[in-house]
């Protein structure tokens, strides 16, 4: 059975059993600061558990995409070096909000596994929660009777708070759960070792695949647990770990999926996979695994990046990148080429690849061929070190550097170090590398304390910043979070008029009045469903009036505005391909990226500039649709954004024929945008382009200041009628006029070398000195110098004291060096006379100083030594 019909079959049956199949969730979090990336099912239905939301479906399945690369769960090392861990993996999940509990999550699951799969009770073993002291839980023996009607009860065992206590972060929903693992060996084998003693022993082939976790309390940061008020479940199984069973593999990389990814990597890179422990074959794990989160992560909206969630992306496919060129030999991208494969494989269920397959490819090669740049970077660097010896140690602390600048791991620069008969130091690398996670821990670190509640009951702040900029509120919570930026105040009102950041646009700013004090607001964010207005100060009483700072937000909504204009624009100049890829609106300034495979030429940016300030004097009012069905907006042309997750309902943004779904904040009709004016277009990275954008006061600014500027230079110019023409003009009188200067510059350079030739006076010993004091050019003293040098048995020293700063030039006849006089040494020798210092070579040299009354005496020292040598 092939992973897409496992897939299809456990959906089928929970929609039997009456759970609504619903689709993933993106992968990149957006709503939720505590997490990056989804790393369970259940991440999206936290707030369902937590009582905040209520459950619009009580029964629900799906399968989710998760990431386990970040923060509580983590397996991104452990990946590819065993054969069934994974970054990206799919977890079927069947959920009930307040529904069935134990007894039917437990019935449900062994049937779809026993009959629906047939997989043999032989073959399984379950765990159950042995209780924990410290939380005041105990055992859960009705798990463990559940699972007597199915099982002996030698295969139900008991189980501790790390395996059967399920957590979804430090805080947040959890309870004890159930594990159902199975025993994929040989007979043989399992004659020897029973089954039982490997469950939950790291055995690559007595694994756990399903977790059913009956969610009932809340963790809080302080470490105590809240019972919620209803019962829930959440169960999540490893479909590549399922296939694995299905298909007879022993490892999920021989599953189909892994398997066709395996076979195309073996074909580009003539090794073979052999399923083994070798070097080769954890890359052959590692390349197929890792194209699999990189491509789903880029389908989602995130691009490979310096920071977040950017930059963990960057880091899984420098890892395969990595991987591919020490133990496959590749030089070159190579990772793009698996792109295809997989959407072959997965692209019917998760059309998001699909439809962005050419966009991701471009990623992934741009990504890869400047890694490969890195890397070629990182090698020089190598050479360079060890270029002068055969054999030598590197200090731990240059290949760190190595590691930290161009992410080269230990392993490969002590590879590279081998073959070329050097060592060096793990322990020192070791040290370096826990400084710097310690300063970034430090730099990190979030004190996050529990809620203070006001009152319970506001489980939503209401938002009615659409309508109106002040409103009378009142604290619900609040708590203190310390940073390295200080101590602040997160406060949740039961109503604001704050828009919290958030689709780009940034939160608000303004001011909360209490008790006749008013508390600035410095920012506001959203955390699932609540308002977080950011504070210094906590308010000493809890009702009053929040305000908004208006003229912020009236500049954000022009920017706002200006963006959907602005991609409308694009997609009807540039074509449909120009799809939104990040968006940041804040009051000073608008930033669009979007896909788009070249750089956009001047004139197309200024016809685009011009027909976004053509909608903007139309004046095209707003029709704004607060909550419509998603179809309802779909059809009136609005485009969901990959990577976006949107609820049933949603809020549409009309202007004319720009149409998007958005829950910012506009303007009422174009014209309050005032004049539109792009200041820049970029790259961000392959195949996305960046535009910047001014709006309203902003771009009047902008343009005035220009206008100032050029008024300043007609002018200076006296220009009446053409500035550029006039310009041009003076321009080329002014490179005419240098060349003139450079030629009366070397004539006058050339009558003084004769000059000085017939001065040259011959000392005691019979060699000859030129000397020279005056006020020449830095360029010019060298020139006289080094022409003066061909003289027979000649020493020259040409002093030139320039705006009071001395200059010293020493230049000798070879046949000088070769009786062992030295410019070098001469200048070493006078410099101090000067107050300065310098260098050169041994027939040319020069010194530069602060005290030009110096210069006399050093002319001097050096005649004498030359005449004394
Ligand atoms: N939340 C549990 C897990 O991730 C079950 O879905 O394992």
């Amino acid at each position: 059975m092939i992973t897409s019909e496992i897939r299809k079959k456990y959906l089928d049956f929970f929609q039997k059993n009456l759970h609504d199949i619903q689709a993933s969730a993106p992968i990149v979090n957006k709503d939720d600061p505590t997490l990056m990336f989804v790393n369970a099912g259940m991440n999206q239905f936290k707030d369902i558990f937590l009582g905040n939301q209520p459950a619009k479906h009580p029964r629900v399945a799906n399968s989710q995409k998760c990431l386990r690369v970040s923060g509580k769960h983590n397996d991104l090392e452990e990946v590819g070096v065993d054969t069934y861990h994974h970054t990206l993996f799919e977890m079927l999940g069947n959920w009930s909000f307040g529904d069935y509990f134990k007894e039917q999550a437990v019935s449900l699951a062994w049937k779809f596994i026993t009959e629906e799969l047939g997989i043999s009770k032989d073959q399984l073993y379950v765990t159950y929660f042995e209780g924990d002291q410290a939380d005041g839980i105990a055992e859960d023996l009705e798990t463990k009777d559940l699972w007597k009607q199915f099982l002996p009860e030698e295969r139900i065992l008991r189980g501790n708070k790390k395996d059967n206590f399920w957590e979804m972060g430090d805080v947040g929903p959890c309870g004890p759960c159930t594990e159902i693992h199975v025993d994929i060996r040989n007979a043989d084998e399992k004659e020897k070792v029973s089954g039982r003693d490997l469950v939950n022993q790291d055995h690559p082939q007595v694994i756990e695949i399903w977790n059913l976790v009956f969610i009932q309390y809340n963790r809080f940061a302080n470490g105590s647990l809240k019972a919620l008020p209803q019962q829930h479940v959440d169960t999540g199984m490893g479909l590549e770990r399922l296939a694995m069973v299905m298909q007879g593999k022993q490892s999920t990389y021989d599953t189909d999926i892994f398997a066709a990814l395996i076979q195309h990597l073996e074909s580009k890179s003539g090794k073979k996979y052999t399923g083994a422990d070798s070097k080769e074959d954890i890359a052959f794990r590692v390349i197929a695994d890792h194209i699999r989160a990189v491509a789903f992560a880029i389908g989602d909206g995130q691009l490979p990046s310096n920071t977040g969630a950017g930059y963990v992306i960057r880091r899984i496919l420098r890892r395969a990148i990595r991987y591919g060129y020490s133990f496959l030999g590749f030089t070159d991208s190579f990772m793009f080429g698996l792109v295809p494969s997989l959407v072959h494989l997965m692209g019917d269920y998760f059309s998001e690849i699909k439809a962005q397959e050419k966009f991701i490819v471009k990623v992934v090669r741009e990504e890869e061929a400047s890694f490969f740049r890195t890397l070629a970077s990182g090698l020089n660097i190598l050479d360079g070190y060890t270029q002068n010896a055969k054999q030598g140690e590197l200090p731990g602390e240059k290949a760190f550097e190595l590691y930290d600048t161009f992410g080269f791991p230990f392993d490969l620069t002590r590879l590279i170090l081998s073959e070329r008969g050097w060592t060096t130091s793990e322990k020192d690398f070791n040290a370096c590398m826990e400084q710097q996670k310690s300063r970034s821990k430090q730099a990190a670190k979030q004190d996050v304390d529990d809620w203070v509640f006001i009152t319970e009951d506001v489980a939503e702040t209401t938002f009615v910043g659409y309508d109106q900029l002040s409103a009378e509120v009142k604290v619900a919570r609040y708590r203190k979070v310390t940073d390295k930026k200080g101590t602040f105040y997160h406060v949740v009102l039961d109503t604001t008029p704050f828009y919290p950041e958030g689709g780009g646009q940034v939160g608000d700013v303004g001011y909360l009045e209490f008790d006749n004090k008013k508390y600035s607001v410095l920012n506001t964010k959203k955390e699932n469903l609540l308002v977080l207005h950011i504070l210094k100060e906590l308010p000493s009483s809890f009702e009053g009036t929040a305000v908004v700072n208006a003229q912020k937000r009236n500049s954000t909504k022009r920017n706002h505005t200006a963006t959907h204009l602005l991609h409308h624009v694009l997609r009807d100049k540039l074509g449909t391909h120009v799809e939104q890829r990040g968006s940041l609106v804040s009051p000073d300034y608008l930033r669009f990226d979007f896909s788009h495979f070249e750089k956009v030429d001047d004139n197309t940016l200024r016809e685009v500039e011009d027909s976004v300030n053509q909608w903007v004097l139309n004046n095209i009012e707003l029709e704004e649709f607060r909550s419509i069905p998603i179809a309802q907006a779909q059809e009136m042309g609005a485009m969901a954004l990959f990577g976006e997750k949107y609820g049933e309902q949603v809020r549409a943004i009309k202007f004319g024929a720009s149409v998007e779904l958005c829950g910012g904040t506009h303007v009422n009709s174009t014209g309050e945008i005032g004049f539109c004016k792009i200041v820049s277009e970029s790259s961000v990275a392959a195949g996305v382009r960046r535009i910047e954008m001014l709006t309203g006061e902003a771009a009047f600014n902008w343009a005035n200041d220009k206008a100032l500027t050029l008024a300043k230079v007609e002018e200076l110019l006296g220009s009446k009628k053409d500035v550029v023409a006039d310009l041009d003009k003076l321009l080329q009188q002014k490179n005419a006029l240098q060349k003139e200067l450079e030629e009366i510059q070397q004539k006058e350079l050339l009558s003084l070398t004769k000059e000085l030739k017939t001065k040259a006076v011959t000392l005691e010993n019979g060699l000859n000195f030129i000397s020279y004091h005056g006020q020449l050019p830095a360029n010019a003293v060298k020139d006289l110098a080094y022409g003066l040098k061909d003289q027979e048995d000649t020493a020259v020293v040409i002093a030139s004291n320039v705006d009071g700063k001395a200059l010293l030039q020493v230049a000798l006849s070879k046949s000088l060096v070769t009786k062992g006089l030295n410019a070098k040494a001469l200048i070493k020798e006078t410099s101090s006379l000067i107050r300065g210092g310098g260098g050169g070579q041994d027939f040319l040299a020069s010194a530069g100083g602060k005290n030009p009354d110096g210069l006399p005496e050093a002319i001097e020292r050096v005649r004498q030594i030359v005449g004394s040598h």
